[in-house]
């Protein structure tokens, strides 16, 4: 089965059809793509700010980090069931749209940046400038992931 015609499967499949059925479908599977992301990349961001030295500095970074790890996990969840159903609607299409693609592209390597070299530089204390320079690659990846999304409609 080619690419192509998987993705003709996926568009007459019964999550698309239930995703193109009733006309609240979309928009609610979407508000919370939505909700998850926030709660995803919100308490990143939080690490983020704390490896920079921005504030909350009342707990450790690692301390922060594992309090905020359950919360990072459920937006990511959410995120990879509403967007595959998103995706579904209308998958022949998008598939092709090149800022899809760019935010698949930057969305891997967000995920697999986050529970490697983030994951290491908020448990191990690295120096100020490493965690900086960790914490400036983290916010770059997940806000090219952000403008990818937000793109798709537009391209
Ligand atoms: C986990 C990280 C993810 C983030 C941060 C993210 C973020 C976003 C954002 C900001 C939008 C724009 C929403 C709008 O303004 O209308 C969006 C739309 C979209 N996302 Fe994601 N997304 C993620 C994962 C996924 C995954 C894994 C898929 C599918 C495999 C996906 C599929 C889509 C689709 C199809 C749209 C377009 C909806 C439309 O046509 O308006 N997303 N995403």
């Amino acid at each position: 089965m080619s690419v192509h015609h998987f993705m003709e499967w996926l568009n007459g499949s019964a999550a698309a059809n239930a995703m193109n059925g009733p006309e609240w479908a979309f928009p609610v599977v979407e508000s919370l793509h939505f909700a998850g992301f926030a709660l995803l990349i919100g308490t990143i961001v939080i690490v983020d700010l704390r490896l920079l030295g921005f504030g909350m500095r009342r707990q450790s970074v690692s301390d922060l980090a594992s309090d905020l790890a359950p919360w990072t996990l459920a937006g990511l969840a959410v995120m990879l069931v509403t967007g595959p159903l998103m995706f579904s609607a209308d998958a022949v299409v998008y598939y092709v749209n090149p800022s899809f693609r760019f935010k698949m592209v930057c969305l891997a390597i967000a995920i697999l940046y986050n529970f490697t070299v983030h994951r290491w530089a908020s448990r191990s204390g690295p120096s100020p400038a490493v965690g900086k320079l960790v914490a400036f690659f983290s916010l770059a990846l997940w806000t090219a992931v952000v403008a990818g999304g937000r793109m798709i409609a537009f391209v």
